[in-house]
């Protein structure tokens, strides 16, 4: 990755965790708002909103208008973290590089941490996205976007995944089955933050379909990493414990396919990630690096 696309993401991340900081107040009862600031502003790689900002930067110019989205999108991730992290899901103990929610605040307070960052989110886009020029199309345009949002995070998607993922514990699946899985616990919400980018730029729905299109890629990459980091990585590295699929009779590319395979199909996944933004004329360093570091991570 070259020093200026570094910089680049580098000021994406400090510009994210300002705002995050900024828009979860700290209100009564206390209790609740510092468990969700406790989660949301723990760290952790900030990668789906930096997508959602260049995503809408190449299209507009511009990303000002997607900074509420794409910290929404921040939120909804770490309450599905948080959640997913509980003693009836995948009982984790740590997550980037902290105890897990439940381990700090209790279980019934991570639970409603969740839920309150689920509910919160919506409600910082409808306050807070402004348009430039007073785009006359702003209600439009915010109504698609929160669409989008409450798909991905409901049960046609990300809870879908999740559900199944749950249930296919210690089962054998169809390999049908596990795509399901990744593609809804984790595509779902790179897709989410790519669309709604492009929707905030002004995207045609020849652009929204490619930009869809190198979300489904690098979404499945992702969590085929994840998954490979799972039995290759540390807890230091991590930030999350190790070791945990196999111990929760997980199915995941690994159980499936073993290590030498999945990480080819990283590296062809991020490979057809790439070949999209050049076919497809989307010129970004960013997205671009994107792919190659998730390869590189594996590879
Ligand atoms: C973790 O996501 C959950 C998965 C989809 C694998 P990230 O690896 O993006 O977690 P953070 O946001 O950097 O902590
Ligand atoms: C991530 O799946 C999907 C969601 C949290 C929605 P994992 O269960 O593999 O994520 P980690 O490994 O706990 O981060
Ligand atoms: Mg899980
Ligand atoms: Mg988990
Ligand atoms: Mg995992």
């Amino acid at each position: 990755m070259d020093d200026k696309v570094k910089q680049q993401l580098s000021d994406y991340k400090k510009l994210i965790e300002q705002k995050l900081d900024e828009f979860i107040p700290v209100k009564y009862p206390e209790k609740i708002w510092e468990s969700m600031r406790y989660s949301v502003l723990a760290g952790g790689k900030r990668l789906r909103p930096i997508l959602t900002l260049e995503t809408c930067k190449i299209l507009s110019g511009s990303y000002e208008q997607a900074i509420p989205t794409a910290c929404a999108i921040e939120m909804l991730h770490s309450q599905s973290l948080i959640h997913d992290d509980l003693p009836c899901m995948d009982n984790d103990d740590y997550r980037r590089g902290k105890l897990t929610n439940h381990k700090v605040y209790g279980e019934s307070t991570a639970v409603l941490a969740g839920d309150a960052l689920l509910s919160f989110a919506p409600q910082v886009i409808i306050q807070n996205t402004k348009f430039l020029n007073n785009d006359v199309n702003s209600p439009e345009i915010i109504l698609k976007v929160l669409e989008e949002f409450l798909t991905a995070a409901g049960a046609e998607k990300l809870i879908a995944g999740q559900v199944v993922d749950i249930d296919s514990e210690g089962k054998q699946i169809p390999k049908e089955t596990l795509n399901f899985i990744h593609e809804n616990k984790t595509g779902a919400l790179f897709k989410l933050s790519m669309r709604t980018g492009a929707i905030l730029g002004g995207a045609d729905e020849k652009t929204l379909q490619a930009v869809t299109d190198y979300a489904e890629k690098i979404g499945l990459a992702f969590q085929i990493m994840d998954d490979i980091l799972d039995v290759t990585s540390t807890l230091e590295e991590l930030g999350k414990t190790p070791g945990k699929d196999q111990a929760e009779g997980k199915v995941t590319y690994i159980s499936f396919y073993g290590l030498e395979e999945s990480k080819k199909q990283v590296a062809s996944l991020c490979k057809q990630a790439c070949d999209i933004l050049k076919q497809r004329d989307i010129k970004s360093d960013i997205l671009t690096a994107i792919a190659n570091s998730i390869n590189e991570r594996v590879n």
